[in-house]
């Protein structure tokens, strides 16, 4: 069955980020006084972005003193998925960092092809993409957007959950699944008979709590500390998909810096990103370990016959990426997936 992506939703512009925009011009560095940088993202302290997060603060800090602050506000405290983007735009937050997923919807549709499923058979498979020249290529492209993309972090591959296991293409017939706003991901479980519905990640548990979804997909680490178990107690190990993140700033709030600064934050980020992916490859492990011991939740390996009917029910979304505009950089995905 033939799958066509609609057009990107123009964002509207939130009152919310409006009115906070307004009130954070100043933020851009005057030379006078603490730059102050606020980091803003959408997940538990303790998951490879939180603890990411919390590291680069430590290192700017470590490195900068009092004079650059960074601040960082984990759980959509400052904003969440439906304004963090525009914020940053305008200048209510200077750094976050978004899923992979979620740049599709603003504006940057190349991202997407990181939904692909079964792409990506392990996280570190990713690194030959996103170290290589096909991700500078992917991260220069958020310029068009007005942000600047400054790297790249694993989370972990995805997993399916629901009220019962998910291993033949049957199972999720009726499902109403929690999906990031990816047209990819949902194009993927129309594929599979299921209805996609986007939601922020911070109503995620609330709305599988009370049944206005039923099913949803997420790394192990986000999975766990979004006590999502209690909610979703079949959680399937179906590693269908990759989860990781661009780190972005405000190219206006960039540019007020001075070089040394820039090159200051530029380090420091990059080892804080290295030590993250070591986190996210940990946290994956332990998450799995602490879900089996669960009680309460039953974790499924399907088997690889069932692996492969659940790829087959889904070639259909990489054909609509590969005659679609975005063919070319999957193309360059796998071609870099392959290099030596
Ligand atoms: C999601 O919305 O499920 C994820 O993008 C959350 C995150 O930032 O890991």
């Amino acid at each position: 069955m033939p799958f066509a992506l609609p057009p990107p939703a123009p964002r509207a512009v939130t009152r919310r980020a409006l009115l906070a925009a307004a009130v954070a011009l100043p933020a851009l560095a005057s030379g006078r006084g603490p730059v102050r940088l606020r980091f803003s993202h959408v997940v538990a302290p303790d998951t490879p972005k939180g603890r990411m997060a919390l590291h680069f603060q430590a290192l700017v800090h470590e490195r900068a003193g009092d004079r650059l602050r960074v601040e960082v506000h984990p759980d959509s405290q400052l904003w969440g998925d439906d304004d963090e983007i525009e914020a940053l735009r305008l200048g209510a937050v200077e750094m976050l960092a978004p899923s992979l997923s979620k740049f599709g919807m603003a504006g940057v549709p190349e991202f997407e092809v990181f939904d692909l499923p079964y792409l990506f058979s392990e996280a570190a498979q990713v690194r030959r993409v996103t170290e290589g020249p096909v991700g500078q290529a992917l991260l220069r492209r958020l310029e068009r957007q007005q942000m600047l993309g400054l790297g790249f972090l694993d989370n972990g591959l995805k997993h399916m959950s629901a009220q019962r296991p998910l291993r033949r293409v049957a199972d999720f017939a009726g499902l109403r699944v929690r999906v990031q706003a990816s047209r990819v991901i949902e194009a993927q479980w129309r594929a599979l008979g299921a209805q996609p519905v986007v939601l922020p990640f911070a109503e995620t548990r609330r709305a599988l709590a009370s049944g206005v979804v039923n099913a949803t997909e997420n790394p192990l680490s986000n999975f766990l500390t979004q006590g999502l178990a209690s909610v979703q107690p079949q959680l399937t190990l179906t590693g269908h998909g990759y989860l990781g993140y661009a780190v972005v700033t405000n190219p206006r709030f960039w540019a007020s810096l001075p070089m040394a600064d820039q090159r200051l934050l530029t380090d420091a980020l990059r080892a804080a990103l290295a030590q993250g992916n070591r986190w996210a490859a940990e946290l994956d492990r332990d998450a799995l370990l602490a879900l089996q011991r669960q009680t309460g939740v039953a974790v499924h390996q399907p088997s690889e016959a069932e692996r492969d009917g659940l790829r087959r029910a889904l070639r259909g979304v990489s054909q609509m990426v590969e005659r679609g505009p975005q063919g070319q950089w999957l193309k360059d995905v796998r071609a870099a997936l392959l290099a030596k």
